[in-house]
């Protein structure tokens, strides 16, 4: 096991009504005027917008809110926010909706803490982040786990670019799980979250780092218990135990608790953010397009690892370690077509591109083929394209 160090400090609030203590967690995090963010009117339509904003005018908050938010979320609403809410001087960030409103809420966050800065050169690393603005999210699907994580993800539109900033400084001061705001989700999005759910566990699992025995038992319960309710969820979508169950996994999948002790791999992740900047695709399909091709690639580098998941996640205990390790590739591509999820670019709706366009992402991706990605099987340029091309179809 690798030396660690780990600490995630968002208070959770989960439950029924756990949106309604908004306004006091808004006190205890030092906040008087709030910004609040929201998406494209999912809100609006179910009426927590407005029950959020009665939460905070009774207790005699004054806040301002900006809508609009787009999955994939675009560097430009987020500049726009940053100055929207230094006008009012806001000093508490609110997320009300998904991942895209979330991470547009932490870029707001790191704007309005340091006023002086573009927000993209934190992105780039052009400048180190050192402060920033505190954040609340009420959660309203279960997928990116953004609600608890380091990490936050823009696109610059103008560069077509899809990044993601990794720091503690995007950890929220506080989250709000109430399963039954996912009730109105439709189907499509339930699945694309619980596939994003997944795979934020399976890029930490696939490591070569040996001998994380409490973690990986960890990771695999996560996994098997969101396939569980998946299942239930996506027929019954509104079961409040099932979306419960896939809610909580959520936010422990993208926490940092299934990597303690290893290090992350995330290469799927890096790959599908190209095809997110390029083709703008909903995130969890982005992922589900690539993955059997990754593993595809990858599982001989460690048979027996590959081997270890089939058996444990889909129950494969017959053959050898190469014919296990296969049938669980096989096993998990059908469990994403069962929720109608995309395993091949034509399945996403970007039919076959270009060698032209391939060679394109894979540069994205590498930095011009400067930089190898992943740490399972690190790739370069070369690698990377042959995964592309083995999804290409
Ligand atoms: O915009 P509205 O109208 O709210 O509709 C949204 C949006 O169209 C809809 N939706 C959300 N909750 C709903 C609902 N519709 C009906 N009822 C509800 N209760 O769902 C659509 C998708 O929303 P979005 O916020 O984009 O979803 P998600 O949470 O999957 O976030 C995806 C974004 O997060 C990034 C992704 O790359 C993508 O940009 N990620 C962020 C991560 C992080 N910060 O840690 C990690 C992830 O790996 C991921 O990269
Ligand atoms: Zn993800």
């Amino acid at each position: 096991m690798q030396s660690f160090s780990f600490q995630c400090p968002t208070e959770i609030v989960f439950g029924r009504e756990a949106e309604l203590e908004v306004a006091e967690k808004v006190r205890k995090y030092g906040g008087h005027r709030v910004f609040l963010v929201y998406g494209g009117g999912s809100v609006v339509k179910s009426g927590l917008l407005a029950r959020v904003e009665r939460c905070l005018t009774s207790s005699g908050l004054a806040f301002e809110v900006l809508g609009g938010v787009q999955p994939n979320p675009r560097l430009s609403l987020a500049r726009e926010g940053v100055r929207e809410a230094l006008a009012i001087q806001a000093d508490f960030i609110l997320a009300v909706g998904g991942g895209s409103v979330i991470d547009t809420a932490k870029a707001i966050a790191h704007g309005v803490a340091n006023p002086g800065t573009d927000i993209w050169d934190f992105w780039t690393g052009k400048v180190p982040l050192a402060k920033t603005t505190p954040v609340g999210a009420v959660l309203t699907i279960a997928a990116a786990g953004s609600e608890t994580s380091d990490s936050a993800v823009l696109t610059n539109e103008e560069l077509g670019k899809k990044a993601g900033l990794n720091s503690e400084y995007n950890r929220p001061a506080v989250a709000f799980l109430n399963p039954e705001l996912t009730f109105t989700l439709p189907k499509r999005q339930i699945a694309c979250g619980v596939c994003d759910i997944l795979m934020h566990t399976l890029e930490r699992y696939f490591t070569p780092v040996k001998g994380n025995s409490f973690t990986d038992l960890v990771a695999e319960a996560l996994m098997k218990n969101v396939i569980d309710n998946a299942r239930i969820a996506i027929v019954n979508r509104k079961d409040y135990d099932a979306m419960s169950e896939i809610m909580w996994c959520g936010s422990v999948s993208h926490n940092g608790f299934t990597e303690l002790g290893r290090r992350k791999d995330f290469s799927v992740h890096k790959l599908g953010h190209e095809l997110g900047g390029r083709f703008d695709v909903t995130h969890g399909a982005s992922l589900t397009a690539l993955w059997g091709s990754w593993a595809r690639y990858v599982y001989e580098d460690d048979p027996e690892r590959f081997a270890r998941y089939a058996e444990r996640l889909w129950g494969v205990d017959s053959g050898t370690a190469e014919e296990r390790a296969r049938a669980g590739i096989r096993r998990t591509e059908e469990f994403f077509r069962e929720l109608d999820m995309p395993t091949n670019f034509t399945e996403l709706g970007i039919g076959v591109q270009t060698e032209e366009t391939i060679e394109y992402l894979a540069d994205m991706c590498t930095g011009n083929g400067t930089k190898k990605v992943g740490y399972f099987h690190p790739m370069d340029k070369k690698t990377v394209m042959s995964i592309y091309r083995m999804a290409n179809k």
